[in-house]
């Protein structure tokens, strides 16, 4: 559905020069979690300064290489770091890896990142795979792309996160006796964390964990027609009735806690993925 623009079709034709095979799998790698790539085959590591249009990376935690390669015998393409709407980022800029990994021919985008606990029965250190999300970001990559060219983008949010992968990443995580929350994303720009008041209404309206990043790359990817799987580590708690400062330190180190649990059970994921 996404148009040709010349900045992607740029970027998308860099890394086609330099990417042996074409991607099956894009991966985004949040907070901490870089370690997800450490099981991967890797062909190429490309800095995203080189990438044309590529935005840099600028906050701890988040590395600004892409990897292409392979993790049991299917081809990914990985991003170690993202870009958030706190670093300044407009929100096409954020999404635009997205619609370079569609380019490229990725058919699967998983999605990781890191997240407060709004849910009391959810730990530090756990994952949660996100089944549905809200978008309180204010923001969303599909503004002005309503046009006979790129297509309606009036997209149907109903199924966002794909059932099958869902369900198979559920099935993989009992095989495994890895701990897999489930519930509902929001989505919120930071880059100060919440207030109590803040918490109580995103736990009212629904919310199981908070997040500075992923609903704005999940539209877009539905957009482009990508089957999304996101899955969080909860790195710290956000009660209302005992909440705690929380670092970024805090939050990369739970995330790094839980990256191995997180590496073994999307390597066990993509293994049985249709291709
Ligand atoms: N709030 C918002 N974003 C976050 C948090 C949080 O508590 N933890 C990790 N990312």
């Amino acid at each position: 559905m996404n148009p040709t623009n010349p900045k992607i079709t740029e970027a998308a034709n860099f890394l086609r020069e330099r990417i042996k095979k074409e991607p099956l799998i894009g991966m985004i790698t949040g907070t901490g979690l870089a370690q997800l790539t450490d099981t991967m085959d890797i062909d190429q590591t490309i800095p995203y300064e080189q990438i044309p249009y590529f935005p840099k990376s600028t906050v701890a935690g988040h590395a600004g290489i892409l990897l292409s390669g392979s993790i049991a015998g299917k081809s990914i393409v990985a991003m170690q770091g993202r870009f958030h709407i706190y670093e300044g980022y407009t929100v096409r800029e954020i999404t635009f890896p997205v619609r370079v990994m569609a380019s490229l021919g990725v058919k699967y985008l998983f999605i990781s990142s890191a997240a407060g606990g709004l849910n009391p029965d959810f730990k530090p250190g756990e994952l949660m795979l996100v089944t549905d999300h809200i978008n309180l970001t204010g923001n969303n990559p599909l503004i002005g792309r309503n046009s006979e060219e790129s297509g309606l983008a009036f997209i149907d949010m109903t199924s966002a996160y794909n059932k099958d992968l869902i369900a198979l990443a559920r099935e993989k995580a009992v095989e495994e006796g890895i701990t897999l929350n489930q519930g509902v994303y929001v989505g919120i720009t930071g880059p100060s964390l919440e207030t109590p008041a803040e918490t109580r209404f995103l736990r009212s309206i629904g919310s199981d964990a908070v997040g500075m990043s992923t609903v704005n790359e999940v539209i877009e990817a539905v957009y482009s027609g990508l089957k999304v799987l996101t899955i969080v580590v909860i790195t710290n708690t956000n009660l209302p009735d005992c909440m705690k400062a929380t670092s970024i330190e805090e939050v990369i180190a739970n995330a790094r806690k839980a990256s191995p649990s997180l590496t073994r059970l999307l390597t066990k994921i993509i293994k049985d993925l249709e291709k």
